[in-house]
């Protein structure tokens, strides 16, 4: 059985001393051995050198949030993706909502993304989910649906190998009203039927597919229970130590 994939994405937050205290309290509670489960921690790029220190030795990867789709070039502001996997990345986030939603990243976009991070032998953690609109207007499925396709396109067969998949539902996130059971495992469910067709069962069904949308101690064995559900993406709980560990403690299967 694959273990669990906890990620603490912890957006545009923390000076460099916040993150690195943060990454300590984190590492210090993880260490209780003999739990499946992987943990990654996604500090903003200007930690992530400080970040990958403390989390040396442990079992914690270390992820970024996003990356530009050439390897380098005149794109001031920009970070590659090989520069995350020269700085220690395992992981990065791609086609999250905020970028999707509020600096306008397309489909094809997240799609260079994603080539980039296997190109340069990162995990992608590829985004997808509807807005409240889409969701009302019955189009979740096919916005879902829609993501994926783009993303993937071309991909070889065993690129999945290496995209781990995050089910995040716009309007459930940062807004403390997560999607019910029945809503993960319906979205979950077609997200798994999608990879089945496209790079066959068995591999369908390995991938792992995260939930992430206002995740909290109270809500994450819930849903992690959830038919489908393999690991979670947590923003503002990741924040604290407390609970950041609570959310993962519940969600590592006995060694
Ligand atoms: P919240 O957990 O704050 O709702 O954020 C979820 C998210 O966007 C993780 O990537």
């Amino acid at each position: 059985m694959i273990p669990p994939l906890v990620v603490g994405n912890w957006k545009m937050h923390g000076t460099q001393s916040q993150c690195r205290d943060l990454a300590r309290r984190v590492a210090r509670g993880l260490k209780r051995k003999g739990r499946q489960i992987d943990v990654a921690l996604a500090p903003p790029n200007t930690a992530l050198e400080i970040v990958k220190k403390v989390i040396e030795g442990s079992q914690i990867r270390l992820a970024a949030q996003d990356a530009h789709w050439e390897d380098q070039g005149a794109f001031t502001g920009e970070v590659s993706a090989m520069m995350l996997k020269d700085s220690g990345c395992e992981f990065v986030i791609l086609g999250h909502s905020e970028r999707r939603h509020i600096l306008n990243e397309s489909d094809l976009v997240v799609a260079k993304k994603v080539q980039a991070a296997l190109r340069n032998g990162l995990r992608a953690i590829l985004c997808v989910g509807e807005t409240l609109a889409e969701r009302q207007a019955g189009r979740t499925q096919s916005v879902v649906t829609r993501q994926l396709r783009i993303a993937l396109k071309g991909l070889g067969k065993s690129a999945i190998d290496n995209v781990e998949f995050a089910y995040e539902p716009v309007w459930a996130i940062g807004t403390g009203l997560n999607a019910t059971s029945e809503q993960i495992a319906r979205v979950h469910g077609r997200i798994r039927q999608f990879l089945k067709a496209s790079f066959g069962n068995r591999k369908g069904n390995a991938a792992r597919i995260l939930y992430g949308g206002s995740v909290k101690p109270e809500n994450a064995a819930e849903i992690l229970r959830t038919p489908g559900v393999n690991g979670l993406l947590v923003g503002g709980a990741s924040l604290r130590a407390e609970t950041f560990l609570a959310i993962v403690n519940c969600s590592a299967l006995p060694g």
